[in-house]
C-alpha cells in the first residue's frame, strides 16, 4: 500500500482530483464547507465519494492528498521510516506557536514529546479523576431541576477548568474567564484565511494568542519569584526541570517551548473532550436500549461507591459497558476528523505517486465509518467492542508516534461525566439536529445538544 523510492520511478499516476482555480485551487470550496452547517469535513466527504480512497486537491497554495484506506493509514501513522512529519495549515501553526508539539519538525517533536510524556503518568490520571469528579459534581448540582441545559456549553466550561487546574493550578474565576475567552478566539481563528487585517478572525486570534502568552509569562515569573504558590501541576514539573538545566542534548524546555505547549495542551484537551461528551449524550438520547444497559451498570456501581467522596481510577475500571459507550461515541463522532502529515520523501500510496513536500491527510472519519471495517457503521452499538479477538483499527486518538498523549485522561473524564450524569439526572434531548459548528477545527454539534433534565430522587 505504501512504498518509498528515490527520484521519479515513473511507476503509477498521481491521485485523481481537481486542482481547482489557478493559485487558489479549491481553497474557496474548502472555506465554503467550513461555513456551512455540514462542517468542513463535507469538503472531504464529497471528494472521497467521487474519487475513492485516495484523492488530491490544492488548497492554500499547496497540494493536499486525502487517504482513507486502513492499511495506508496504519503505515503513514506508524511512520516507521520517519518519512512523514505532522503539518497543520499555516494559520494553525501561527496560532499555537512554532514551538508547539503540534507544529514542530520531526526531530524537535521527538524531543518535545520525550519531555512531556512523563506528565501523563498513571498518577496524573488518578489525580485528574479526583479533581474532575469534584468539578462535575459541583457543576451538576448547579443545574436547575426541570430546566434545560446545553451540554456543550457546560462540558466546555468544566473541561477547561480541569485542564487549567491540571496544567497550572488556575482556579480564580476571573482569571479563568479571561483565558477561556482568549482560547476560544484562538480556536475560532484556526481555520480562518490567514489574512492579518484588524477586523479579520485570524488577526483577532493572533491578538488573543499574544494575551495568553503574556499571561503565561507572568505566571511563570511569579512562580519563579515565589509570588505565586507552587503546586503539584504540569507547569511546576516543567519549571523544576527547566531550572535545573543540563547539557545541550539533555537540555530542558525553554520558556517559549513551555508556553506554546501549555497552550497546545489546553486546546488539545478541552475542546476535544467537551465535544466528545456532547456527542455521547446525543447518541445515548437516541438509543434507549443502550441507555438502559448503561444506567443499570452505573446505578449498581453508585451503590458501591456512595460512601466515598470521589470516584477513583479503580471505580472506572469497573465500568465495562460505559467504556464501550465512550469508545463507540468516539468512533462515531470522529471529533478529530483527519490527521495532517507532510511527505518528506517521494513515495507511492495506494499505487499513486506522491511527491516530497505534499501534504497527506489521513481521513480518519471515513475509516471509522467504513462498512468494511465496522459492521453497520452508522448504528450506535457499544457491543461491537465485546469481541476483543477481532480488534478493528480505532483512530479516535490517532496512532503511532503522534498518538494522543491525553487519551487516558480523556477517557477517564468521559467516564466520570457519564457516571455522574446518568446517576443524577434523567434527561431528554430537546433538539436532534446533527449540524456541526462553523469554523470549528474539531467536530462540534452546532446546537450544543440541549437537554431537559429531571433530578433522580434517591
Ligand atoms: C476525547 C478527547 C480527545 C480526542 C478525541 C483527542 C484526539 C487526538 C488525536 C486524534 C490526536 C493525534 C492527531 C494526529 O495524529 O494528527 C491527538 C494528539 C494530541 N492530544 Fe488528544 N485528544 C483528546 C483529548 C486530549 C487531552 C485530554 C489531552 C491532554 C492535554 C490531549 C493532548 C494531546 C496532545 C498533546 C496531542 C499531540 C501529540 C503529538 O503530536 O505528539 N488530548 N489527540
Amino acid at each position: 500500500m505504501l512504498q518509498f523510492h528515490d527520484g521519479d520511478s515513473g511507476a503509477g499516476h498521481i491521485p485523481p482530483g481537481s486542482r481547482g482555480l489557478p493559485l487558489i485551487g479549491e481553497t474557496l470550496h474548502f472555506m465554503a464547507a467550513i461555513n456551512s452547517g455540514k462542517g468542513f469535513y463535507d469538503f472531504v466527504r464529497i471528494r472521497s465519494r467521487r474519487y475513492g480512497h485516495c484523492f488530491k486537491t490544492n488548497m492554500f497554495g499547496e497540494t493536499h492528498v486525502f487517504v482513507s484506506s486502513t492499511e495506508s493509514a496504519k503505515a503513514i501513522l506508524n511512520n516507521e521510516l520517519g518519512k512523514f512529519t505532522k503539518r497543520y495549515i499555516m494559520s494553525i501553526a501561527r496560532l499555537v506557536g512554532d514551538q508547539s508539539l503540534l507544529c514542530a519538525s520531526y526531530q524537535h517533536h521527538k524531543f518535545l514529546r520525550s519531555r512531556l510524556l512523563h506528565l501523563f503518568s498513571a498518577s496524573s490520571v488518578a489525580l485528574l479523576v479526583k479533581q474532575f469528579d469534584n468539578l462535575i459534581v459541583n457543576t451538576l448540582s448547579g443545574w436547575e431541576d426541570g430546566g434545560t441545559v446545553v451540554i456543550l456549553k457546560e462540558a466546555s466550561k468544566v473541561t477547561f477548568k480541569a485542564m487549567c487546574r491540571m496544567l497550572m493550578s488556575l482556579e480564580r474565576e476571573t482569571e479563568l474567564e479571561m483565558l477561556l475567552e482568549d482560547v476560544a478566539q484562538v480556536c475560532e481563528a484556526m481555520l480562518a484565511f490567514p489574512l492579518r487585517l484588524p477586523w479579520t478572525r485570524f488577526h483577532m486570534g493572533l491578538q488573543a494568542r499574544k494575551r495568553i502568552m503574556s499571561r503565561l509569562e507572568k505566571i511563570i515569573s511569579e512562580r519563579r519569584s515565589g509570588l505565586r504558590d507552587s503546586h503539584e501541576d504540569f507547569l511546576q514539573h516543567l519549571l523544576a526541570e527547566h531550572d535545573n538545566s543540563g547539557s545541550d542534548e539533555n537540555r530542558k524546555l525553554t520558556d517559549a517551548e513551555i508556553q506554546d505547549n501549555i497552550l497546545t495542551m489546553i486546546i488539545a484537551g478541552q475542546d476535544t473532550t467537551a465535544s466528545a461528551m456532547t456527542w455521547m449524550v446525543k447518541y445515548l438520547g437516541e438509543n434507549e436500549e443502550v441507555f438502559d444497559t448503561l444506567k443499570a451498570e452505573q446505578i449498581h456501581l453508585a451503590k458501591k461507591t456512595s460512601k466515598k467522596p470521589f470516584l477513583t481510577v479503580e471505580d472506572l475500571s469497573e465500568m465495562d459497558y460505559a467504556s464501550k459507550v465512550v469508545k463507540e461515541s468516539l468512533r462515531m463522532a470522529s471529533v478529530v476528523p483527519w490527521f495532517p502529515r507532510l511527505v518528506l520523501q517521494d513515495c507511492q500510496i495506494e499505487g499513486y505517486n506522491i511527491k516530497k513536500g505534499w501534504n497527506v491527510n489521513i481521513d480518519a472519519r471515513s475509516i471509522q465509518l467504513d462498512p468494511m471495517v465496522y459492521n453497520d457503521p452508522n448504528k450506535f452499538n457499544p457491543r461491537r467492542f465485546d469481541d476483543e479477538s477481532r480488534p478493528c483499527i480505532f483512530l479516535a486518538f490517532g496512532m503511532g508516534g503522534r498518538a494522543c498523549l491525553g487519551m487516558n485522561m480523556a477517557k477517564a473524564m468521559m467516564l466520570v461525566f457519564l457516571h455522574r450524569l446518568v446517576t443524577t439526572y434523567n434527561w431528554k434531548v430537546m433538539d436532534s439536529d446533527s449540524s456541526v459548528e462553523k469554523w470549528a477545527l474539531f467536530s462540534r454539534l452546532r446546537n450544543g445538544c440541549p437537554i431537559h433534565v429531571k433530578r433522580i430522587t434517591p
